[in-house]
């Protein structure tokens, strides 16, 4: 299909959408924001319902967490900044770090909808029991479940 331009010269409206849509991309990107979450490239697995399928801590550290945090969890500073977890007295309350993973965090995405209960247990229990963190209370699931409820 071809419209009629103001000079008479006819432009194939599709070409016109591909403008429009070019453009818009590039207001949308050139924004100055904190980079959005990107699928993990290390292998992270997503199951149909954009669950990890992964169910051990060390695994979805590995799929998920160390893309920022980096593998050795000591953070690292670049584009953006990304805490280490290494060593850090912040997990001392598990609640922190369970929210954290929960709800997200300034840069950090949440991942309620695409990690279980156990799954955000197992690698909150991970990373608080590795990386120089000896925190020996575990999280269980049923913590994960009570402060993934809503308030009331
Ligand atoms: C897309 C990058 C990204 C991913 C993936 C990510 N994080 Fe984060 N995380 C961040 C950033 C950025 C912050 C700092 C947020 C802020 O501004 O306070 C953060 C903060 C945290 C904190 C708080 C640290 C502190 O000292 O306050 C914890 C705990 C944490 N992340 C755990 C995790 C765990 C566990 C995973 C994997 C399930 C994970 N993060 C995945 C980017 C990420």
């Amino acid at each position: 299909m071809y419209i009629r331009t103001h000079r008479g010269v006819s432009v194939p409206i599709a070409s016109l959408i591909l403008l429009a849509t070019c453009a818009l991309a590039t207001m949308c990107c050139s924004a100055d924001e904190p980079a959005v979450f990107s699928p993990p490239s290390q292998g992270g697995a997503l199951a149909p319902r954009g669950h990890f399928v992964e169910s051990n801590g060390a695994a979805l550290y590995r799929a998920i967490c160390q893309g920022c945090h980096m593998p050795d969890a000591r953070g690292a500073r670049g584009a953006g900044m990304y805490p280490a977890l290494a060593a850090n007295p912040k997990l001392a309350s598990a609640a922190y770090p369970t929210l954290t993973v929960l709800q997200g965090r300034r840069g950090m995405p949440g991942f309620s909808d695409s990690l279980s209960d156990d799954q955000v247990a197992e690698v909150v229990n991970y990373v608080r029991s590795h990386f120089g963190n000896n925190f020996t209370d575990r999280v269980a699931s049923g913590d994960v479940a009570r402060l993934r409820a809503p308030l009331p």
